[in-house]
Protein backbone atom coordinates (compact mmCIF):
# COMPACT_ATOMS: atom_id res chain seq x y z
CA UNK A 1 0.00 0.00 0.00
CA UNK A 2 1.60 3.14 -1.06
CA UNK A 3 -0.46 5.66 -0.10
CA UNK A 4 -0.40 4.85 3.40
CA UNK A 5 3.73 5.26 3.89
CA UNK A 6 4.02 8.85 5.02
CA UNK A 7 5.62 9.95 2.15
CA UNK A 8 3.77 12.80 0.53
CA UNK A 9 2.17 16.05 1.40
CA UNK A 10 -1.29 14.17 0.91
CA UNK A 11 -0.70 11.61 3.85
CA UNK A 12 -1.36 14.66 6.15
CA UNK A 13 -5.31 14.07 5.61
CA UNK A 14 -4.79 10.80 7.22
CA UNK A 15 -2.97 12.66 10.21
CA UNK A 16 -5.58 15.55 10.53
CA UNK A 17 -8.41 12.49 10.16
CA UNK A 18 -6.75 10.84 13.04
CA UNK A 19 -7.86 13.88 15.42
CA UNK A 20 -11.12 13.84 13.44
CA UNK A 21 -11.65 9.98 14.18
CA UNK A 22 -10.66 10.41 18.13
CA UNK A 23 -12.84 13.72 18.69
CA UNK A 24 -15.96 12.60 16.61
CA UNK A 25 -18.48 13.73 19.44
CA UNK A 26 -16.43 17.18 18.38
CA UNK A 27 -15.86 16.78 14.90
CA UNK A 28 -19.18 15.51 14.43
CA UNK A 29 -17.53 12.89 11.82
CA UNK A 30 -18.91 10.02 12.67
CA UNK A 31 -17.51 7.88 9.86
CA UNK A 32 -13.81 9.38 10.57
CA UNK A 33 -12.72 5.89 12.21
CA UNK A 34 -13.06 4.17 8.95
CA UNK A 35 -9.80 6.09 7.39
CA UNK A 36 -7.65 5.43 10.12
CA UNK A 37 -5.06 2.81 10.13
CA UNK A 38 -2.67 1.24 12.40
CA UNK A 39 0.18 2.96 10.74
CA UNK A 40 -1.60 6.61 10.74
CA UNK A 41 -2.41 6.24 14.05
CA UNK A 42 1.08 5.36 15.22
CA UNK A 43 2.60 8.27 13.14
CA UNK A 44 -0.73 10.37 15.11
CA UNK A 45 0.62 9.72 18.34
CA UNK A 46 4.24 10.29 17.74
CA UNK A 47 3.35 13.35 16.58
CA UNK A 48 1.43 14.24 19.17
CA UNK A 49 3.53 12.72 21.82
CA UNK A 50 6.83 14.35 20.03
CA UNK A 51 5.67 17.72 18.31
CA UNK A 52 2.61 18.59 18.95
CA UNK A 53 0.32 18.32 21.69
CA UNK A 54 -2.69 20.07 20.78
CA UNK A 55 -2.77 17.91 17.62
CA UNK A 56 -5.53 15.38 18.41
CA UNK A 57 -7.87 18.25 19.31
CA UNK A 58 -7.39 20.85 16.64
CA UNK A 59 -8.82 19.54 13.56
CA UNK A 60 -11.90 17.92 15.31
CA UNK A 61 -12.70 21.65 16.01
CA UNK A 62 -12.05 23.16 12.58
CA UNK A 63 -14.33 20.51 11.12
CA UNK A 64 -17.38 21.23 13.64
CA UNK A 65 -16.48 24.85 12.34
CA UNK A 66 -17.27 23.93 8.73
CA UNK A 67 -20.34 21.23 9.34
CA UNK A 68 -22.38 24.02 11.53
CA UNK A 69 -21.50 26.38 8.40
CA UNK A 70 -22.73 23.87 5.71
CA UNK A 71 -25.19 22.56 7.57
CA UNK A 72 -26.32 26.25 8.32
CA UNK A 73 -25.84 27.46 5.02
CA UNK A 74 -28.23 24.24 3.62
CA UNK A 75 -30.94 25.69 5.87
CA UNK A 76 -30.54 29.10 4.09
CA UNK A 77 -30.62 27.59 0.43
CA UNK A 78 -32.90 25.44 -0.86
CA UNK A 79 -30.60 24.37 -4.13
CA UNK A 80 -26.86 24.37 -3.91
CA UNK A 81 -23.82 22.76 -4.78
CA UNK A 82 -21.22 21.95 -2.44
CA UNK A 83 -17.08 21.77 -3.56
CA UNK A 84 -14.49 20.84 -1.16
CA UNK A 85 -10.62 21.21 -2.51
CA UNK A 86 -8.21 19.22 -1.03
CA UNK A 87 -11.01 16.99 0.29
CA UNK A 88 -8.67 14.19 1.50
CA UNK A 89 -11.35 12.01 3.28
CA UNK A 90 -13.61 14.18 5.54
CA UNK A 91 -17.24 12.92 5.72
CA UNK A 92 -19.27 16.48 4.96
CA UNK A 93 -21.06 15.13 2.21
CA UNK A 94 -22.95 12.47 4.61
CA UNK A 95 -23.62 15.27 6.44
CA UNK A 96 -26.26 17.11 3.88
CA UNK A 97 -28.81 16.26 2.12
CA UNK A 98 -27.95 13.58 -0.77
CA UNK A 99 -29.96 16.01 -2.97
CA UNK A 100 -27.44 18.85 -3.36
CA UNK A 101 -24.72 18.46 -5.96
CA UNK A 102 -21.37 17.45 -4.29
CA UNK A 103 -17.81 17.50 -5.68
CA UNK A 104 -14.59 16.59 -4.94
CA UNK A 105 -11.41 17.96 -5.77
CA UNK A 106 -8.21 15.82 -4.87
CA UNK A 107 -4.82 14.82 -6.17
CA UNK A 108 -5.29 12.18 -8.40
CA UNK A 109 -3.73 9.30 -6.30
CA UNK A 110 -5.88 10.33 -3.41
CA UNK A 111 -8.94 10.42 -5.58
CA UNK A 112 -8.04 6.58 -6.61
CA UNK A 113 -7.79 5.54 -2.80
CA UNK A 114 -10.98 7.45 -1.61
CA UNK A 115 -13.25 5.81 -4.74
CA UNK A 116 -11.89 2.44 -3.54
CA UNK A 117 -12.50 2.85 -0.36
CA UNK A 118 -15.83 4.05 -0.36
CA UNK A 119 -17.02 1.21 -2.34
CA UNK A 120 -15.59 -1.14 0.32
CA UNK A 121 -16.82 0.43 3.28
CA UNK A 122 -20.32 0.54 1.14
CA UNK A 123 -20.65 -3.08 0.21
CA UNK A 124 -19.91 -3.81 3.78
CA UNK A 125 -22.80 -1.05 4.62
CA UNK A 126 -19.86 1.14 6.73
CA UNK A 127 -21.33 4.22 4.89
CA UNK A 128 -24.24 5.16 3.46
CA UNK A 129 -24.42 5.59 -0.42
CA UNK A 130 -24.10 8.60 -1.94
CA UNK A 131 -23.09 10.64 -5.57
CA UNK A 132 -19.94 12.20 -5.42
CA UNK A 133 -18.50 13.94 -7.97
CA UNK A 134 -14.46 13.42 -8.09
CA UNK A 135 -12.50 15.54 -10.07
CA UNK A 136 -8.24 15.02 -9.97
CA UNK A 137 -6.62 17.87 -9.92
CA UNK A 138 -3.35 19.82 -9.06
CA UNK A 139 -4.83 22.63 -7.53
CA UNK A 140 -0.96 24.12 -8.72
CA UNK A 141 -1.41 23.79 -12.29
CA UNK A 142 -2.98 27.01 -13.97
CA UNK A 143 -5.66 24.67 -16.10
CA UNK A 144 -7.20 23.20 -12.77
CA UNK A 145 -9.20 26.73 -12.33
CA UNK A 146 -11.10 26.47 -15.68
CA UNK A 147 -12.39 22.85 -15.02
CA UNK A 148 -13.15 24.38 -11.08
CA UNK A 149 -15.26 27.91 -13.18
CA UNK A 150 -16.83 24.95 -15.48
CA UNK A 151 -18.54 23.43 -12.66
CA UNK A 152 -19.52 26.42 -11.10
CA UNK A 153 -21.28 28.33 -14.49
CA UNK A 154 -22.77 24.99 -14.88
CA UNK A 155 -24.60 24.49 -11.68
CA UNK A 156 -28.08 26.10 -10.68
CA UNK A 157 -28.16 28.08 -6.82
CA UNK A 158 -25.81 29.23 -4.80
CA UNK A 159 -22.18 27.08 -4.19
CA UNK A 160 -20.49 26.73 -0.48
CA UNK A 161 -16.84 26.05 -1.16
CA UNK A 162 -14.61 24.79 1.37
CA UNK A 163 -10.48 24.68 1.50
CA UNK A 164 -10.24 23.04 4.67
CA UNK A 165 -6.33 22.79 5.58
CA UNK A 166 -5.03 23.49 1.63
CA UNK A 167 -4.27 27.10 1.48
CA UNK A 168 -0.72 26.67 2.81
CA UNK A 169 0.15 24.15 0.47
CA UNK A 170 -0.53 26.18 -2.63
CA UNK A 171 1.42 28.63 -4.88
CA UNK A 172 0.90 32.12 -4.13
CA UNK A 173 0.24 32.48 -7.68
CA UNK A 174 -2.91 29.47 -7.30
CA UNK A 175 -4.52 31.24 -4.21
CA UNK A 176 -4.92 34.02 -6.24
CA UNK A 177 -6.20 32.13 -8.90
CA UNK A 178 -8.64 30.59 -6.76
CA UNK A 179 -9.72 33.57 -4.92
CA UNK A 180 -9.91 35.92 -8.28
CA UNK A 181 -12.31 32.92 -9.14
CA UNK A 182 -14.54 33.09 -6.26
CA UNK A 183 -14.38 37.08 -5.97
CA UNK A 184 -15.28 36.97 -9.83
CA UNK A 185 -17.75 34.09 -10.94
CA UNK A 186 -19.49 32.91 -7.59
CA UNK A 187 -23.12 33.19 -7.44
CA UNK A 188 -24.09 36.11 -4.53
CA UNK A 189 -24.84 34.38 -1.05
CA UNK A 190 -22.44 31.51 -1.95
CA UNK A 191 -20.33 30.88 0.92
CA UNK A 192 -16.11 30.09 1.31
CA UNK A 193 -14.79 28.09 4.16
CA UNK A 194 -11.18 27.52 4.83
CA UNK A 195 -8.32 27.70 7.14
CA UNK A 196 -4.49 29.79 6.53
CA UNK A 197 -1.24 30.27 8.00
CA UNK A 198 -0.39 33.99 9.19
CA UNK A 199 3.47 34.72 8.91
CA UNK A 200 3.07 35.31 13.02
CA UNK A 201 2.58 31.41 13.38
CA UNK A 202 5.48 30.62 11.76
CA UNK A 203 8.06 29.75 14.65
CA UNK A 204 5.84 28.55 17.45
CA UNK A 205 7.06 25.70 19.06
CA UNK A 206 4.12 23.81 17.67
CA UNK A 207 5.01 25.21 13.64
CA UNK A 208 8.62 24.08 14.01
CA UNK A 209 7.68 20.95 15.20
CA UNK A 210 5.32 20.57 11.84
CA UNK A 211 8.01 22.37 9.53
CA UNK A 212 10.37 19.86 10.83
CA UNK A 213 8.00 16.68 11.01
CA UNK A 214 7.21 17.30 7.72
CA UNK A 215 10.31 17.39 5.74
CA UNK A 216 11.29 14.10 7.51
CA UNK A 217 7.97 12.26 6.79
CA UNK A 218 7.15 13.90 3.72
CA UNK A 219 9.65 15.59 2.30
CA UNK A 220 7.95 18.74 2.07
CA UNK A 221 10.71 21.57 2.11
CA UNK A 222 10.32 23.76 5.13
CA UNK A 223 10.21 27.04 3.57
CA UNK A 224 7.38 25.26 0.80
CA UNK A 225 4.40 26.92 2.67
CA UNK A 226 2.85 29.85 1.76
CA UNK A 227 1.83 32.06 4.30
CA UNK A 228 -1.04 34.36 4.43
CA UNK A 229 -2.14 37.71 5.99
CA UNK A 230 -5.45 38.58 6.98
CA UNK A 231 -5.70 41.51 5.12
CA UNK A 232 -5.00 39.46 1.87
CA UNK A 233 -9.11 38.32 2.17
CA UNK A 234 -10.37 41.80 2.81
CA UNK A 235 -8.76 42.92 -0.45
CA UNK A 236 -11.46 41.20 -2.86
CA UNK A 237 -14.66 43.88 -3.38
CA UNK A 238 -17.15 41.06 -4.16
CA UNK A 239 -16.61 38.70 -0.63
CA UNK A 240 -16.85 39.57 2.78
CA UNK A 241 -15.79 38.48 6.00
CA UNK A 242 -18.72 36.68 8.07
CA UNK A 243 -16.45 35.36 10.49
CA UNK A 244 -12.74 34.85 11.45
CA UNK A 245 -11.70 32.92 14.38
CA UNK A 246 -9.32 30.52 16.30
CA UNK A 247 -8.86 27.41 18.15
CA UNK A 248 -8.96 28.69 21.40
CA UNK A 249 -12.36 30.27 20.93
CA UNK A 250 -13.78 27.13 19.39
CA UNK A 251 -12.49 24.75 22.03
CA UNK A 252 -14.72 27.25 24.16
CA UNK A 253 -17.14 26.69 22.14
CA UNK A 254 -17.74 22.99 21.33
CA UNK A 255 -15.70 21.29 24.58
CA UNK A 256 -18.14 22.45 27.95
CA UNK A 257 -14.92 22.68 29.95
CA UNK A 258 -12.50 24.66 30.47
CA UNK A 259 -9.70 25.28 27.51
CA UNK A 260 -7.25 23.00 27.43
CA UNK A 261 -4.79 23.94 24.69
CA UNK A 262 -1.70 25.60 25.33
CA UNK A 263 -0.67 28.36 23.45
CA UNK A 264 2.69 27.63 20.98
CA UNK A 265 1.74 23.93 21.54
CA UNK A 266 -0.96 23.62 18.19
CA UNK A 267 -1.07 24.84 15.00
CA UNK A 268 -2.75 28.32 15.60
CA UNK A 269 -4.24 28.47 12.34
CA UNK A 270 -6.73 30.94 11.44
CA UNK A 271 -10.74 29.76 10.55
CA UNK A 272 -12.64 31.84 8.35
CA UNK A 273 -15.85 32.19 6.38
CA UNK A 274 -16.50 34.32 3.78
CA UNK A 275 -19.82 35.19 1.67
CA UNK A 276 -20.08 36.27 -2.02
CA UNK A 277 -22.24 39.60 -2.08
C1 LIG B 1 -4.21 18.48 5.65
S1 LIG B 1 -4.97 17.60 4.35
C2 LIG B 1 -6.61 18.25 4.49
C3 LIG B 1 -7.67 17.26 4.09
C4 LIG B 1 -9.10 17.71 4.41
N1 LIG B 1 -9.44 18.91 3.70
C5 LIG B 1 -9.24 17.94 5.89
O1 LIG B 1 -9.09 19.08 6.36
O2 LIG B 1 -9.49 16.95 6.61
C6 LIG B 1 -4.33 18.44 2.93
C7 LIG B 1 -4.89 17.90 1.63
O3 LIG B 1 -4.50 18.79 0.58
C8 LIG B 1 -4.30 18.01 -0.58
N2 LIG B 1 -3.44 18.78 -1.50
C9 LIG B 1 -2.21 19.29 -1.22
N3 LIG B 1 -1.71 19.92 -2.31
C10 LIG B 1 -2.66 19.82 -3.29
C11 LIG B 1 -2.73 20.27 -4.64
N4 LIG B 1 -1.71 20.93 -5.21
N5 LIG B 1 -3.85 20.00 -5.36
C12 LIG B 1 -4.89 19.32 -4.78
N6 LIG B 1 -4.87 18.87 -3.51
C13 LIG B 1 -3.77 19.11 -2.76
C14 LIG B 1 -3.63 16.75 -0.07
O4 LIG B 1 -3.74 15.67 -0.98
C15 LIG B 1 -4.36 16.51 1.25
O5 LIG B 1 -5.44 15.63 1.11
Amino acid sequence: MTFLTMAKISETALLVNWSKAKNAAISKDRWAHLWVTKESARIAEEYTEKVVPGHPLVPALRNRFFVDALQAFEKKHEEFTFINLAAGFTSYPYLISPHHPVYEIELPHVIAYRKKKIKEFEAAGQLPKRKINFLSLDLNEAPSIKQIEEIILNQKGTVFVLMEGLLYYLTQEAIDRLFGLWNQSLPKGSQLGFVTWPSAIKDTPAMKGLRGCFEKWLQWPQDQYTWIERDYFSRWDHLKILEETNYLVLEKKYCNRPNELVPGTFVDESVFLMEKS
